[in-house]
């Protein structure tokens, strides 16, 4: 209930195997001609070699008396079947809405133990603006899949390994700890990995003191590691302080950064030399997953270990697949990662299938995305060619928000004005990057974002405080489930249709792993709700029925917002 797709296509499916003999799926979809339409007689016709229309025509026939809410039911086109909901059947599907605390969405049929592995950035370096697409796009989704039911496990596969962390030691010790903690914890993490960098270039003797280093740490010198855990750890700190300002549910809980899968990597190179898939070439010890070529059109190898002997990236990668499904349990995992990396990834997995570690139903999904552009539609840069660093833009999005609410909004206190303001400054640049399809990059505008009109995060935030607002004016106590709508206008029935859409817009969402279609649903909803509220005075209605119908309605769309932002990770102020 409360998904009237969901629930006439579960009164159709009977009727379908009544007429064909054969289990179809009736395919009820949201249509623009009618209230949605019923596509399942095309596939049973062509399986049974019928003509659709008839089929089509023959479902109708059956379904009389079954589809109490359809209206009407119309064959068209090749055979679909448009319907037409009743107002009562509208109603009542509203009403269960209104009164589910999950607002109409339905709960995920085999509910999985899923690990959405985001964020991850490296140690002693710097969070830019590519960190704000995994973070934001991977925080949705972890949102998205608990509130369906999914049971998710949030992991941060930081960088915290590698050759690097020899010179890295190697200048935090030239610095002094102390002083080399204070640097890394006012977050000043790229001048302290270029010092390092600068240093290992130009200085013979503290390139080869870095060598030795990274010899120790590999050999598990505990001096080495003590130091080695300081840096990890004053990066962890101003890691977690950029997501509490964004407003993430990472905490250092989710760290499984790849120094914690060393404890599995010879198993990984015994498993895969038990498989038979272990080659050596150029002196590494590699694997060669079929399908994957170089330019030259040559075999193109997964390197496992080095010829030194060392682990690489890959490594820790297959590792942690073993983790994720043997300790764990995750049957889905999803990597929010950029574009870049899906043939590093693709390569992986392969590898893992292969070996036999990764088998259904566990599956790995390569969540990608675009990147950010500046307005010249080249990589977003700040003015003098720098990467932009992804605290600076957090801390720009808060004062430009505050501003935005202290030129709109004099009646708030000041307190008010910069809580509410920071909520639409971060709120704008999340919801920028979450409506635009991941897979394509985007032009990160300032002005367009914080806009109050279009499909922004200050738009729909206002939408909602303004019924806020109503309910304020109206000062009573309100439960719209218990109200009985009714439909006399038809930017109501557009209004209570759209609202039985939020099912669906998850639903779509996590098909696919896009949080856009659920920005794209929220935007229609809050232009139904515009369109409803010009046409129809609420507060002023004369009948006393149809005010109540019409505050029920307002009140869910409220509630929609709310709930459909907070599932985007956007916070929602009551006044604005
Ligand atoms: N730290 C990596 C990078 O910055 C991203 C890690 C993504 N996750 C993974 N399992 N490889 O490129």
């Amino acid at each position: 209930m409360a998904d009237p797709l969901h629930t006439v296509s579960s009164l159709l499916a009977p009727v379908y195997r009544a007429v064909t003999g054969v289990d179809v799926d009736p395919v009820v979809r949201a249509s623009d001609r009618a209230d949605a339409q019923s596509n399942g007689a095309l596939p049973a016709a062509k399986q049974l070699g019928r003509n659709p229309r008839e089929v089509a025509a023959e479902v109708v026939a059956a379904a009389g008396s079954v589809l109490a809410g359809v209206a009407t039911a119309e064959i068209a086109g090749p055979g679909f079947i448009n319907l037409t909901f009743d107002d009562a059947f509208i109603a009542a599907e509203l009403s269960s809405a209104a009164r589910d605390a999950h607002l109409g969405v339905r709960r995920a049929l085999q509910p999985e133990r899923v690990v959405v592995d985001y964020s991850a950035p490296n140690v002693a370096k710097e969070m830019h603006v590519g960190h704000l697409r995994t973070t934001i796009i991977g925080d949705a989704l972890v949102r998205m899949l608990e509130f369906v039911g999914h049971e998710v496990i949030r992991e941060n596969h930081i960088g915290d390994w590698g050759t690097p962390f020899g010179m890295l030691i190697e200048h935090l010790l030239d610095l002094g700890e102390a002083e080399a903690a204070k640097e890394l914890s006012v977050g000043d993490l790229d001048g302290f990995y270029r010092q390092a960098r600068a240093k290992f270039d130009a200085d013979d003797e503290f390139k080869q003191r870095s060598r030795l280093r990274v010899v120790a740490l590999q050999g598990g010198d505990p001096e080495t590691l003590r130091l080695w855990q300081e840096l990890v750890d004053a990066s962890a700190a101003y890691f977690h302080a950029v997501y509490r300002k964004l407003g993430v549910l990472l905490t250092s809980a989710d760290l499984a950064g790849e120094s914690s899968y060393h404890p599995l990597l010879d198993e990984v190179i015994r498993r895969l030399d038990a498989a038979g898939l272990l080659q050596q070439s150029d002196g590494a010890d590699v694997v060669f997953p079929p399908g994957f070529t170089n330019r030259e059109g040559e075999p193109l190898p997964l390197i496992v270990r080095k010829g030194n002997g060392g682990f690489n990236y890959a490594t820790s990668d297959l590792a942690c697949v073993i983790d994720r499904v043997e300790r764990v349990g995750a049957t889905l995992m999803l990597y929010v990662v950029g574009a870049p990396q899906a043939q590093h990834f693709e390569m992986v997995w392969k590898v893992c299938e292969m070996a036999g570690w990764l088998t259904p139903p566990a599956r790995c999904v390569h969540v990608q995305f675009g990147s950010v552009l500046g307005s010249d539609r080249k990589m977003f840069k700040t003015r003098s060619g720098d990467t932009v660093k992804l605290v600076d833009l957090i801390d720009e999005a808060v004062e430009r928000g505050i501003a935005q609410v202290r030129s709109r909004s004099a009646e708030l206190s000041s307190d008010e004005q910069e809580q509410v303001g920071r909520m639409i400054g971060i709120g704008a640049m999340k919801y920028a990057d979450l409506s635009t399809d991941r897979i394509k990059d985007y032009v990160f505008d300032w002005d367009r974002m914080l806009s109050f009109d279009g499909n922004t995060a200050p738009y729909l935030q206002y939408a909602h405080a303004r019924i806020r607002s109503i309910f304020r004016k109206a000062g009573e106590e309100f439960l719209s489930g218990d109200a009985v709508v009714s439909l006399g206008e038809p930017q109501e029935r557009a209004l209570a249709l759209r609202l039985l859409g939020f099912d669906q817009a998850v639903a779509e969402s996590l098909e696919r792993f896009s949080p856009h279609r659920l920005c794209t649903y929220l935007f229609d909803l809050a232009q139904d709700f515009t369109a409803f509220y010009e046409a129809c005075p609420v507060l002023r209605a004369d009948v006393d029925s149809v005010r109540r119908s019409r505050l029920a309605l307002c009140d869910l769309t409220a509630r929609i917002l709310d709930r459909g932002l907070g599932l985007l990770g956007i916070d929602v102020p009551d006044r604005m």
